[in-house]
């Protein structure tokens, strides 16, 4: 069954918002550029979901077209300012209801008391908030009982690769790239939030040779414990 919704949307629009230009005119070429097999991994995703979904820093609305029609409505936040508004015309052809919020989720949650979803879904988010610990219990707390979470998500890799992501992590990466981290263990924080994770698996993103600290995606479904 569809959670409850009490709190209008336009009354949580804010005023937070960012400004990454190079990051935001590289992520819309590449998010305009995606292969087969991260086009299956969306749908993958987002496959099976029913009711109020809230969608975390949703670019430029990629994830959109993939929303099943089981879905009757997706709040989605993009506080970039070079992506929200694709996002707004990704959402106007979507499948399914999706209305934009230009906001920070951080400023979405502060408030948002109230509201309920059957489900969250994050997708190459997490590495970009700044507590990620914290953004996901307030999440969890969000998430109707039997509701879930679902991730797609790049995750901190071990030995080499996963050294030259603490570099990354310590230097350059996240200020080009919009705050994004590389060696985050994203399932762990997941799990720490209080969410059980009922499968995940972990995909290569490129190939080996490809000369970028993001190396592995974990997708998975995570459920909120029925009270
Ligand atoms: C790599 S993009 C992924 C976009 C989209 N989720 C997708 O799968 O294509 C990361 C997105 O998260 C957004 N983001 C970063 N920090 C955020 C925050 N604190 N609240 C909401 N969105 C955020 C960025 O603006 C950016 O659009």
């Amino acid at each position: 069954m569809a959670a409850g919704s009490s709190t209008p949307r336009e009354e949580v629009v804010s005023e937070a918002t960012t400004s990454n230009p190079f990051f935001a005119r590289l992520w819309t070429f590449l998010s305009n550029h995606e292969t087969d097999e991260i086009k299956r991994m969306r749908t993958e995703n987002l496959a099976g979901l029913t009711g109020r979904v809230l969608e975390i820093g949703a670019g430029t609305g990629t994830n959109f077209s993939y929303y099943p029609p089981t879905v009757t409505e997706v709040i989605a936040m993009e506080p970039e300012r070079l992506l929200a508004p694709q996002a707004r015309k990704a959402a106007e052809t979507a499948p399914v209801p999706v209305k934009v919020t230009e906001a920070t989720v951080e400023a979405f949650l502060s408030e948002s008391q109230g509201e309920v979803f059957d489900a969250v879904v994050c997708s190459l988010v997490l590495c970009s908030v700044d507590d990620p610990d914290a953004l996901l219990r307030q999440l969890f707390s969000l998430v109707r009982p039997g509701g879930q979470l679902r991730f797609l998500e790049h995750v901190a890799s071990g030995g080499v690769r996963g050294r030259l992501q603490k570099i990354a992590d310590a230097t350059i990466w996240p200020r080009l790239m919009g705050n994004c981290h590389t060696h985050r263990d994203t399932q762990a924080s997941i799990v720490a939030a209080g969410f059980t994770v009922d499968g995940s698996r972990r995909e290569p993103a490129l190939p080996a040779w490809f000369p970028t600290p993001v190396a592995e995606y974990t997708i998975g479904r995570a459920t909120k414990p029925a009270a």
